[in-house]
């Protein structure tokens, strides 16, 4: 299968991987055969990427960030603890850490793979998204800075639960960060490690964020690392740009710019070591002028993966960036 963007599918087409909603919802199943009624229906979706069957391509794994059980509780639990702050109801903790340490577990298994975030899915519940985005690539990020098991299910509780005190709207009030602490310090079975990081994910390395203006190391440590899942994801998503999704090469690139500013340069080096630029499937063109799909990561050098590489009539070949170090990809062909 290969990714393809919206623009460039055709009538015609075979969904490889079925299209959800970030809720769980299926939209359109895998092995349907794309129309021009269906890429319409995507397009007012804002869905924007696709996986489409190619036989050249049969044996390229795609990496999910997490696996579909995992997700939906995590789901679940989020619904209902959203649903219990907006009613002033007290919150199950018990859930949430539950929920965060199946993810925890789920990433320890993969985190050789990296971690491959893509906006595939239509968002229908934009927190609940976010929240288990934000969860996945802490979890992926505390888990390369060797966190111990318990710290790791701490942060990822802290970023499942980050920004809890918002309603379901795109913009952000201050108040959010307040509120949510508020509600999730009086739960006594959180840390307080995971709860301070509601209050203080909004906080900026060079001191310029809210609420308290904290500086560089002021803010707690898995506030920082929180803060850069969660600037990442908000750029990815193309949250700041009228949702128009960004591939993972862009999104780290703008917040490269902002490294030392309002994320923690540090971590934003551990970052790189950990995701994965150009995902599995993706269609790439080289420096020398071919173009491929790339079908395998060299974790640690995400903008130097393996491409198979093709042209009207075959697939010519594979090349691994890694060795082949005057390559380098010139363009990504999935907008
Ligand atoms: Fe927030
Ligand atoms: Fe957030």
């Amino acid at each position: 299968m290969r990714l393809a963007g919206i623009k460039s599918v055709k009538a015609g087409d075979k969904l490889a991987l079925p299209v959800c909603t970030s809720s769980g919802k299926v939209v359109l199943n895998s092995g349907i055969v794309l129309n021009d009624n269906y890429i319409d229906k995507l397009r007012n979706l804002r869905i924007y990427k696709v996986y489409i069957d190619d036989g050249r391509f049969d044996d390229i794994e795609v990496i999910q960030p997490i696996d579909l059980k995992t997700r939906n509780l995590a789901i679940q639990v989020l619904s209902m603890t959203q649903e219990a702050i907006q009613k002033g109801k007290t919150v199950d903790e018990y859930l949430i850490k539950d929920a965060a340490k199946n993810i925890v577990d789920y990433v320890r298994d993969y985190k050789d793979k990296g971690v491959s975030i893509l906006s595939t899915s239509a968002v229908d519940e934009y927190i609940i998204e976010h929240s288990i985005n934000v969860a996945i690539l802490s979890a992926f990020l505390g888990n390369k800075m060797s966190y111990n098991f318990n710290q790791l299910c701490d942060l990822v509780a802290g970023a499942l639960i980050h920004d809890l005190g918002r309603d379901n709207s795109k913009e952000e009030n201050a108040e959010h960060t307040q509120k949510g602490f508020d509600v999730m310090r009086k739960s006594r079975g959180l840390s307080l490690h995971s709860s301070i990081v509601c209050y203080e994910h909004h906080e900026n390395f060079d001191g310029t964020g809210y609420p308290r203006k904290l500086k560089g190391k002021a803010i707690s440590e898995f506030s920082r690392v929180v803060r850069v899942a969660d600037y990442y994801d908000y750029i990815l998503q193309g949250y700041d740009n009228k949702d128009i999704s960004l591939m993972p090469h862009q999104a780290y690139e703008n917040m490269l710019a902002v490294a030392g500013k309002i994320v923690d340069p540090e971590i934003v080096e551990v970052f790189r070591d950990t995701i994965v630029f150009y995902p599995n499937g993706c269609s790439v063109v080289l420096s020398n002028g071919l173009t491929g799909i790339v079908i395998r990561q060299n974790i640690g050098s995400p903008q130097r993966p393996v491409v198979r590489v093709y042209n009207d009539t075959a697939v010519l070949g594979e090349i691994d960036l890694l060795k082949s170090l005057t390559l380098f990809i010139k363009d990504v062909l999935v907008m």
